[in-house]
């Protein structure tokens, strides 16, 4: 069987980096799963199809095709890269992602990311739900104000005009939205290895994870 690694938590925790590195170190793939609520959120805004209506976005998430080639990221052959990372898509996510016809058809999708050596898989239920088997399940979390403050620089820094209270409120209700859903709600598998990252720098984190992964794949972590 192939071995997996979770790593799940709130927005703004810095699982998708901690991901992408721990996966750079083991040479194992790496599953971005927010992209593909992202990508239906999109594929929905720009078809018209409601946020709120579970048949027709499940149908919409069961026609699109995703594709993850050299960083970049795909929807029926379109860069959608930077469309998905806005605030507005991030949003559009927690919404359609609440739907559990939605996550029943991207569940299959997501479990077939498994593949030798080994695979990095982030989101919100990867070890509850996706791969509940998995060996080792990470669960990162900050406080909101850390997160958002986070958010607000990576904004900044592309030269883009945001209010930190903003951020802060969006941040708190997208929490909220996929922490009290009915299908698979944001929250510590059993077992998690559970990390507080608000005072903690990526290093100080990727070397706890690294401590975390090290005592159950020896091999792999060297
Ligand atoms: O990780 P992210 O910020 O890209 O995820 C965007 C939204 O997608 C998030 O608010 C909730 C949803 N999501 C989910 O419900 N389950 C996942 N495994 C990943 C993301």
């Amino acid at each position: 069987m192939t071995p997996v690694i979770t790593i799940d938590g709130p927005s703004g925790t810095g699982k998708g980096t901690i991901a992408d590195l721990l996966a750079q170190h083991l040479g194992w793939h790496c599953l971005d799963s927010g992209v593909l609520y992202r990508a239906l959120g999109l594929v929905a805004q720009r078809r018209g199809v409601e946020l709120d209506s579970a048949d027709a976005l499940a149908r919409l998430a069961s026609e699109m095709k995703v594709e993850f080639r050299a960083k970049r990221v795909y929807l029926d052959g379109d860069d959608i890269t930077g469309a998905i990372r806005t605030e507005q898509a991030g949003n559009a996510a927690s919404r359609v992602a609440a739907h559990g016809k939605v996550r029943d058809v991207l569940l299959a999708w997501q479990r077939q990311a498994a593949k030798p050596p080994g695979l990095i898989a982030d989101g919100r239920d990867m070890g509850t739900r996706v791969f509940p088997d998995a060996a080792l399940k990470i669960f990162l979390t900050a406080s909101a104000e850390e997160r958002a403050q986070r958010r607000y620089k990576q904004l900044k820094e592309k030269g883009l005009d945001v209010s930190l209270q903003l951020i802060v409120t969006e941040i708190r209700e997208r929490d909220e939205r996929d922490r009290n859903r009915s299908v698979a709600p944001l929250k510590a598998p059993c077992g998690a290895f559970t990390l507080d990252t608000t005072s903690l720098s990526i290093k100080e984190v990727l070397d706890r994870v690294l401590g975390a992964a090290g005592g159950v794949f020896p091999d792999s972590v060297g």
